[in-house]
């Protein structure tokens, strides 16, 4: 019985083994009706990998075939001549060439009508859009070198722009922009920098989004735009960092510093915190020597001066801060109950934080203000930590006291058990 099943077992197994061999892959591409995918999927590698790689592709899942982007007939039998399925008088149109891509996809992604039946939510404007674009404006003028849609969004497995597997998805961006913008040779002939991947993959921004996966944080696009690539100009790169750094933004655009900037032709953000390589910041950018303020203003003028006081607002409220915080930290490892003052160290870390961000208006008096109630909380703080640490030294005392009294309890019933007579103690037993 055992023998007859495994004989079975095992003829079924080779069978499909053997049925899965005799069609390797190939009955996985094959599409009743369509014989562009059919006759494809069987020729050699550039020619088959459409047919192989449109099941990853937007285009396919929602019924786009080859022929609505490649016209032919699709119909013409498989062992037909292929002259006949790819017959340009049936709108045939081959390999598309690079300049003619953006237009290409505008017939059906500049259509609002036609898009909007698949999707009502997607923008219809990528190409008018593009044609603005540093990218789009070479390429009217004949470069190939630029970007057009295919190298930002594949050939043949263009997927939806929110699928993790896109190029254009945020963790991927860079290194898509990067094949050409760290390609030395690529753009050798532009005279422009080819380390932005490198500068922005070293950031607080790249932290965030790559190592923290903080969607949130900017790659290139979200400063750059999609379709519109371009360097933000001087008048709006506020506008660009603004988009997420709003508070920064509205101080430093109430400050006399926006017109002055724009009068120097300097950029808002970027001058203090570069482009690309966006650092931690910190008080040591005040300081001067490794301060920003410097390359415009005398430690010896008036505004030196109000920096001067600036920095040391902030420094002094930064060391009040600290020692709080260590005689909380004390006062809490030796068993004391400061949940109190921990909150309050929270309210103290948050003063700081709006001091710093107050910088952006380079106003002394309104980080004054902070500063002050800071301070104020600070010493509270201060005294509250001081005095839960004083009492620890009063508990102590207390305990020394009554252990000294139990002792000489002790002593004295031993005393007392001694002077009773040897007879008596143990007469009961
Ligand atoms: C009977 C087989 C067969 C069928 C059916 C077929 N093709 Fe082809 N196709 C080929 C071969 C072989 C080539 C390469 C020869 C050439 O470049 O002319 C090719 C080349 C192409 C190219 C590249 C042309 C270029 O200019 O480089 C495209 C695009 C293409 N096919 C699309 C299609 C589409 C769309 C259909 C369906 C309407 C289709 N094919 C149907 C065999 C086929
Ligand atoms: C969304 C539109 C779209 C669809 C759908 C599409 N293609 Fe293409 N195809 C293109 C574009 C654009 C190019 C030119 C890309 C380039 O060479 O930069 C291209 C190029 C090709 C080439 C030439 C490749 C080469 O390396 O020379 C072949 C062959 C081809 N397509 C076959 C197919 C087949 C077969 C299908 C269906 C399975 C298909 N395409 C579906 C847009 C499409
Ligand atoms: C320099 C790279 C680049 C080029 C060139 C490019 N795109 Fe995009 N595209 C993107 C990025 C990045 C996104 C947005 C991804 C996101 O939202 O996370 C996007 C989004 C899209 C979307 C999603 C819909 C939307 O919200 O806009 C479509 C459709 C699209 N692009 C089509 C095109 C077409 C068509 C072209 C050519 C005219 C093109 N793209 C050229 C990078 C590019
Ligand atoms: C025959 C019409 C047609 C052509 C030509 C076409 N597309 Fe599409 N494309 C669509 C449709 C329809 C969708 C699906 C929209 C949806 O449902 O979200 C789509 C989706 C996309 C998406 C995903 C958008 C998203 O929602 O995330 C991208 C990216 C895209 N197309 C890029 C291109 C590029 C690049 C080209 C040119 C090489 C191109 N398309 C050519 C019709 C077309
Ligand atoms: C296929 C290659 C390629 C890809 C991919 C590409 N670019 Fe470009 N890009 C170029 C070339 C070439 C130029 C032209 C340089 C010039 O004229 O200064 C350019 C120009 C630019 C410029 C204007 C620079 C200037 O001179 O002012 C910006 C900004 C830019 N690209 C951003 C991007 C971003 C962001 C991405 C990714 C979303 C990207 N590019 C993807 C090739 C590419
Ligand atoms: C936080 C915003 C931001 C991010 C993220 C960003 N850029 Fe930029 N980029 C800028 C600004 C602002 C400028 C203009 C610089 C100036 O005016 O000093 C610029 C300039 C450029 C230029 C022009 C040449 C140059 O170096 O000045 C290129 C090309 C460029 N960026 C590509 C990229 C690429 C590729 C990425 C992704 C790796 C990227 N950028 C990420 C803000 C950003
Ligand atoms: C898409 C949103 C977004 C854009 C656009 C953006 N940032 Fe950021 N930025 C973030 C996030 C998220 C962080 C990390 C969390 C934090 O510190 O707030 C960050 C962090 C920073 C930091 C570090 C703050 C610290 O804690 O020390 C600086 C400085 C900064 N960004 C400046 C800029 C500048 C300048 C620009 C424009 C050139 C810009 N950002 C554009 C979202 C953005
Ligand atoms: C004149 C130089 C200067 C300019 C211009 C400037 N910053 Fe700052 N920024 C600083 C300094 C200095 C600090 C650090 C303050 C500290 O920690 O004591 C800082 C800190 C920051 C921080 C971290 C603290 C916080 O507020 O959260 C962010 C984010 C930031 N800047 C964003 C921006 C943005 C966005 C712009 C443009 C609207 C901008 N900065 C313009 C000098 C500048
Ligand atoms: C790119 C040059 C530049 C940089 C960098 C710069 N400043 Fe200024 N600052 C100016 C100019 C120009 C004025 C005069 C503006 C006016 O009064 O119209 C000014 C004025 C001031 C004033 C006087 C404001 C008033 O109300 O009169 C203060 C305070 C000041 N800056 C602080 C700072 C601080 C703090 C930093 C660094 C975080 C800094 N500045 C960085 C150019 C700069």
């Amino acid at each position: 019985m055992m023998k007859k099943i495994t004989k079975i077992a095992l003829t079924a197994g080779v069978l499909v083994t053997l049925l899965y061999f005799a069609y390797p892959l190939k009955s996985f591409a094959q599409e009743p009706g369509n014989n562009c995918v059919t006759c494809h999927a069987d020729l050699d590698e550039t020619l088959a990998l459409p047919a192989d790689q449109r099941i990853n592709d937007i285009h396919f899942t929602r019924g786009i075939m080859c022929v609505d982007c490649h016209g032919g007939d699709s119909q013409i039998d498989h062992q037909g001549d292929f002259e006949a399925a790819m017959d340009p008088q049936k709108g045939f149109v081959g390999a598309i060439s690079r300049t003619e891509i953006p237009q290409f996809c505008d017939r059906c992604h500049g259509n609002a009508n036609y898009m909007k039946s698949f999707n009502p939510n997607i923008h219809v404007d990528q190409y008018q859009r593009y044609k603005t674009s540093v990218h789009g404006q070479k390429l009217a003028e004949g470069d190939e070198n630029v970007a057009v849609c295919t190298d930002c969004h594949a050939i043949h497995q263009m997927r939806a722009v929110n699928d993790p597997a896109s190029q254009v998805y945020p963790l991927h961006v860079s290194d898509t922009c990067g094949k050409c913008h760290s390609d030395d040779a690529r753009m050798q002939d532009y005279g422009i920098p080819t380390d932005q991947v490198e500068l922005y993959k070293s950031s607080v921004h790249y932290e965030f989004l790559e190592e923290r996966g903080d969607l949130s944080a900017p790659t290139c696009n979200d400063c750059h735009g999609n379709h519109g690539a371009a360097p933000p100009g001087v008048d709006n790169i506020n506008l660009v960092c603004g988009v997420c750094h709003i508070s920064n933004k509205d101080l430093f655009i109430r400050s006399p510093h926006f017109q002055a900037f724009q009068n120097m032709d300097m950029p808002a953000c970027v001058t203090c915190h570069s482009n690309h390589e966006i650092l931690y910041t910190g008080d040591f950018m005040l300081k001067p020597d490794d301060g920003v303020c410097w390359m415009c203003h005398d430690v010896d003028s008036e505004q030196g001066r109000t920096i001067l006081a600036i920095t040391s607002e902030i420094e002094s409220l930064n060391q009040l801060g600290i020692k709080a915080d260590s005689l909380i930290s004390l006062a809490e490892l030796k068993g004391m109950e400061v949940s109190e003052y921990k909150f309050e160290l929270l309210n103290l870390t948050s003063k700081l934080h709006i001091a710093r961000n107050l910088v952006h208006s380079f106003s002394l008096e309104a980080i004054r203000e902070e500063t002050r109630t800071g301070r104020e909380l600070a010493e509270t703080i201060i005294e509250g930590g001081n005095g839960a640490l004083a009492e620890i030294g009063i508990r102590r005392t207390g305990l020394l006291l009554s252990l000294i009294f139990i002792f000489l309890v002790i002593i004295g019933l031993y005393l007392k058990i001694k002077a009773i007579p040897q007879n008596e103690r143990y007469n009961e037993s």
